[in-house]
This record gives C-alpha cells, structure tokens and sequence, in this order.
C-alpha cells in the first residue's frame, strides 16, 4: 500500500545542513497498523509527512497504492491525498466552528452540497461516538474528544490510509488507551491501513502489527511487534523494550558482571518466549535434563496485541557445555536467548 524507496530528507538553514533522512525503504502492507517509534528528533514527523509529501523528499520515491507521488503534478496530486488522512498531536481543529462543522469542512471546500455532506458527516460522529458533540465547540472538549472530531474529519473523503502523528502524546493514559482502541476499531471496519509515529512503546505494543524502530534518521530495526519484544537486536530497540517492560537488572549484578566468560563466572540470560513456547515447562525440563540451577532474577508477562509474551533475565549454573546444550535446546523450541553477560560466583 505504501513503499518509500531510498528516501531521503535534507533540510537546510542559513547556518547547518541537517540530514532528517538518510535513505529511508520501508513497505506497508494494506490493512495494517505499522508503527515508527524513535526518540525525539530521530526524524519521525519529516518521515510520516513524506508519506503525503507535506514533506517532499529531497531524493527517492514515494510510492501510495500504486502511485509514484515524487513524481505527479499538483492537481494528480490533491486528488491522490484525499486516499490519505493524517491527525496530528494538537488536534488542529477550527475553535470557531461546531464539532460537526469541523468535520464538514474539507466537504464544503470541495464543494458538496448540505445533503451530501450531511450524509457523510453523521455516520463519522457516530463512529467516533461524537454524536452527541455535533454542536459543541471545541472549548468545551476534553483532548480526547478533540482528538476525535480530527479522526472523524480525517475520515471524510474515505481516505485509504491513516497518518497519525503522535496522536495521543498530549493525552492522559486512559484517554490515550481509548484512542487507540478507536484506531484499531477503524482499522478493522474501515479496512484501513494505519501508519503511526509515537516515542512511546506502550503505544506500539497496544495497536501495532508491525514496527519500524528509527534512530538518527534511518530504520536501525524491522519486523513485526512480538519479534522486537522477544529480540530486540539495536541498542536503541533494546532500551525501549526495556523500559516497556520496566526489566532491569539489579544495579548490584551489572556490577558483577563482565563482557567476557571466565573459569569462574556464569552467564546472565535474557530469555523470551512467546505463544506456544510459554505454556510448556521448558525451563523445568533444562534445570533436570542439564543438571543446572537457575536463579530467576526477574520475570514478566507482556501482552501484545492479544498475545502473550514471557521475558525472564536469569542466572544460570552448570558445566559450561551442559549450559551451552541447554541454550541451543531452548532455541530450538523457538525461546529467544541473549546472553547478557558474565556474572563471577558468588561463595
Ligand atoms: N523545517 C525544518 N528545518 C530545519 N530542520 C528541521 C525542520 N524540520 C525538522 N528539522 C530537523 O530534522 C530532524 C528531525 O526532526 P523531526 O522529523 O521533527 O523529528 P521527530 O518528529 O522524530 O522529533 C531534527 O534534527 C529537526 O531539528
Ligand atoms: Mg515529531
């Protein structure tokens, strides 16, 4: 549905030359919630606005349901964004018109009669549950209300895709959760395929199918939601899972623990599992099958996306080559282990 290839985003001012994006590929799928997550600056909102070219790229193409946007001219492409809605994290509204004049209002600029409009406007109130909020002005609306009036006129032209720009980042975590979940309601209903950029993982975790993880202008790291939270392989990708998982170690044991194995350490792992994996007893089994002890240091069980995922950092004791066996049996049974360091054994 959507194909960036190469793209590229160099912004100049009268004393810097800043390179936003250095060469961005990345593929959406129809119907899908992909998610880009970075810190702020990483480059996510230049990226989102080259997908409807408020942002033109300055090399590379972009390319939207079959369309090569870089490279239309302007009226080819007014009639090519009306596939694309966006919503933005301050909601963008007019305070001076009603809820319902909001979302009529690219309608009117278009040029559609009362009843056509009318028409259209309705149901997208009601699908937003803001039906009751048609004559209200945006004062008197909570952010979240806002943020749905910006759904809903988003929505008008039937767009195919959905740009969301940190839309729920100005919003309380309870709001922020039925955001989302309107999102994911659009997603199946309207068969939309949504693109979201947000700094925070709780919101990739929630919606996302898939995630795109950018640092510094370029995706460090690619695949679907589950994959990153069972292996995170960039450091930038490993400190967001950690902080969403809120699994640290204990200070006292990274200060034990080296780099590198000696006679006398142990290794310090990070095992994930997810689906299958996590119902059988395999940690059970290498303990007796390999004769080694285990010291659970901490564990958590993550939803994502109606999937369970278990994450446990743990030391392990045993012979060197009983461990090694252990780790490779438990890879073959799909776990995903990181060997985080070497602890030194405690007498
Ligand atoms: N219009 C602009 N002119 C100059 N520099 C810009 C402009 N927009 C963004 N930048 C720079 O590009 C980089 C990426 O910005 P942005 O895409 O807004 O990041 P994010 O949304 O991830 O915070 C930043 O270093 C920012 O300062
Ligand atoms: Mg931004």
């Amino acid at each position: 549905m959507i194909s960036l290839k190469d793209v590229e985003r160099v912004y100049k001012t009268s004393n810097a030359t800043v390179h936003a994006l250095k060469g961005i590929t990345l593929n959406v799928k129809q119907g899908e919630i992909f998610g880009i997550i970075g810190r702020s600056g990483a480059g996510k909102s230049t990226l989102i606005r080259c997908i409807n070219l408020l942002e033109r790229p300055t090399r590379g193409s972009v390319i939207v349901d079959h369309c090569n946007l870089t490279t239309i001219n302007k009226e080819a492409l007014r009639h090519a964004r009306r596939n694309i809605g966006m919503i933005f994290q301050h909601f963008n509204l007019l305070n001076s018109r009603t809820v319902y004049q909001n979302v009529a209002l690219p309608l009117e600029l278009m040029g559609l009669s009362k009843k056509e409009i009318s028409s259209t406007v309705h149901p997208l109130l009601e699908l937003t549950g803001l039906t009751e909020k048609a004559n209200e002005y945006p004062y008197h609306l909570s952010g979240g209300q806002k943020q749905r009036v910006a759904i809903a006129r988003a929505l008008v032209n039937k767009p195919k895709i959905l740009l969301c720009d940190e839309a729920t980042s100005s919003l309380d975590p309870k709001t922020t959760h039925s955001i989302l979940q309107l999102l994911r309601d659009i997603n199946e209903k309207l068969n939309l395929t949504i693109v979201l950029i947000t700094h925070e993982m709780e919101v990739i975790k929630s919606i996302c199918t898939e995630v795109a993880v950018l640092h510094q202008g370029e995706i460090v790291e690619q695949g679907s939601v589950l994959a990153l939270f069972a292996d995170p392989k960039s450091d930038i990708a490993k400190e967001f899972v950690k902080a969403a998982t809120r699994l640290e170690m204990p200070i006292a044991l990274r200060r034990r623990m080296r780099p590198q194995p000696t006679s006398t350490t142990h290794p310090v792992l990070r095992i994930s599992f997810m689906g299958q994996s996590a119902q059988e007893p395999f940690i059970a089994y290498v303990i007796q099958h390999y004769e080694l002890t285990v010291n659970i240091i901490q564990a958590h069980l993550e939803t994502i996306r109606d999937e369970a995922i278990g994450i446990m950092i743990v030391e392990v004791m045993g012979s060197a080559d009983n461990i090694q066996n252990a780790i490779a049996f438990l890879e073959s049974k799909g776990l995903h282990i990181e060997v985080l360091g070497h602890a030194p054994r405690s007498t």
